[in-house]
């Protein structure tokens, strides 16, 4: 595969995570947790020229921890994302705290996989700074994506934030 072919892929690659972040939606409830919508086989199929894409459930809300993210595929089952309880009000948060929010962690610079970190924490690769937040934080140079605030780009090179997961909180099961 050629230089222009892998760059290409890349970049389609990155405007599908886009698209899935758009496409997703955050919803409330109490134990489990499930994706809304999903792109179905074709915009005519629903009649309504609107995509949907799959729910899929991704953890019981009880079973998660404070700061201790859940890494999950999706919406295909190479591109990570992951759900973390925050412990605060966030900007597209769900639950009872509305705290609980999902991103994807394919960095919006160069598509790095990035990890998370919990306030006052320093990053693996980068021992010399300290999270004043709840973050995502990109390795490979130094990008940073605020949790609390929508993943809001607050450092490094990235233009945008990372596309998040709408999420539904569903109390019934
Ligand atoms: Fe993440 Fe460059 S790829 S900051």
């Amino acid at each position: 595969m050629s230089k222009e072919e892998r760059a290409k892929g890349r970049r389609n690659f990155l405007k599908l995570m886009l698209a899935a972040g758009f496409a997703a939606t955050v919803a409330a409830g109490a134990s489990v947790f499930r994706f809304l919508a999903y792109i179905p086989p074709s915009a005519s199929a629903s009649g309504t020229g609107q995509l949907t894409w799959p729910r899929v459930k991704i953890t019981n809300a009880a079973s998660l921890q404070l700061l201790k993210p859940v890494r999950f595929n999706y919406p295909l089952i190479n591109t990570p994302n992951l759900l973390v309880k925050l412990g605060a009000h966030a900007e597209n948060g769900v639950g009872p705290d509305l705290d609980i929010v999902a991103y994807s962690t394919i960095c919006q610079h160069l598509g790095c996989f990035f990890g998370f970190q919990p306030p006052d924490t320093s990053p693996p690769c980068n021992s010399s700074i300290k999270t004043s937040t709840a973050e995502g934080y990109c390795c490979c140079h130094g990008g940073e994506y605020d949790f609390t605030r929508g993943a809001k780009v607050i450092g490094g090179p990235p233009a945008r934030p990372v596309p998040a997961v709408k999420l539904e909180y569903d109390q019934t099961t």
